[in-house]
């Protein structure tokens, strides 16, 4: 594996070594001493051509904890806002030496450009393209659903294990969601079954061809019991012509796809509620249910740092120890 830009690309050997990966990377990040020597001297560029926290704050720290150097650069204050191309960009991080260039970027596509454009031999980790791919955020969602739904008291983070019969539900503002796309792929791959849960304004051209149900209801799906609900955000800044073009008001699309307090107490017992971060608390999701007991999502975070040195490890020093 020279890149990671896309969860379609994986194969389950793949998928579940990035997993495994990851659990040995938790396990280092219990001891005191947090830093391993495995990436020193290599070189990690964090291209940020949007806005980010825990993505961008992530990565750097699995960098650092690998011992890498980290380049922030974030396109405020860049001479990318002076109209730079994406090409003078990638060529400068060359000339700078970069080993492996992590890039969000508002295009789709963007991560497959820099990878497969010739223009620097860097390994490129795709940390969300436009309304594309998110494959480190489908990697560390997975990685929390085996822990708490596949885990036994011996195998705390069910190493080894796929998803197989689990299933998920994906809640809410699909059609902008990179989040979303990349867990189809994944859980489809790790066996899981997974229904999108949306607004028909909200649900992407094509989706019938997505390995993955559609519903409309969310009150229906909840009634089938799914393992975990994982609520997206409503993406207001892709959505031109502001929310009112995609529902009605935000009462209206609370009332119908929130998950609020009457609806998480139709949950069974095991079933996790999963957010990517940020929120919109109040809208697709009530503080009953991002801050009570069965949340993840604040671990959904603590989990990202050791899928990230999982990626970056097997990218960069793959077999060597
Ligand atoms: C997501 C993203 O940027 O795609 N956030 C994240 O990476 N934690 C989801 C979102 O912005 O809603």
């Amino acid at each position: 594996m020279k890149h990671l830009l896309s969860t379609a690309d994986l194969s389950r050997s793949e998928a579940l070594l990035l997993l495994d990966t990851a659990s040995q990377m938790a396990q280092t990040q219990q001891r005191e001493i947090k830093k391993l020597p495995t990436l020193r001297g290599r070189t990690v560029v964090n291209l940020f051509f949007e806005d980010s926290t825990r993505t961008r704050i992530s990565f750097e720290a699995a960098a650092k904890r690998l011992s890498a150097d980290v380049i922030n650069f974030s396109v405020k204050g860049s001479a990318v806002s002076k109209g730079e191309s994406l090409k003078d960009t990638a060529l400068t991080l060359h000339a700078m030496g970069a080993d492996a260039v992590v890039v969000r970027h508002w295009a789709s596509g963007a991560a497959y450009q820099l990878a497969h454009s010739g223009w620097f031999d860097a390994t490129v980790v795709n940390a969300g393209d436009g309304t594309h791919q998110h494959p480190t955020q489908a990697l560390l969602d997975s990685f929390t659903m085996r822990r708490h739904l596949v885990g036994t008291p011996d195998n705390p983070d069910g190493v080894g294990h796929d998803l197989a019969g689990q299933h998920v539900a994906i809640v809410g503002d699909v059609l902008h969601s990179r989040v979303a796309r990349a867990n189809v792929h994944l859980l489809h791959t790790l066996g899981a079954r997974v229904t999108l849960v949306a607004p028909p304004t909200l649900v992407p051209v094509g989706v019938s061809t997505w390995p993955c149900d559609t519903s409309y209801s969310f009150d229906e799906t909840l009634a089938t019991g799914p393992d975990a609900v994982m609520m997206l955000r409503v993406q207001r800044e892709r959505m031109s012509g502001g929310a009112g073009a995609f529902f009605p008001s935000v009462v209206e699309y609370m009332r119908r796809y929130g998950l609020d307090r009457d609806r998480l107490a139709t949950l069974p017992e095991h079933t996790i509620v999963m957010h990517p971060g940020p929120m919109n608390r109040g809208l697709e999701i009530s503080a009953e249910a991002a801050d009570g007991p069965r949340s993840v999502i604040v671990e959904q975070v603590t989990n990202g740092v050791a899928v990230r040195m999982a990626a970056l490890y097997l990218l960069l020093a793959g077999e060597t120890p």
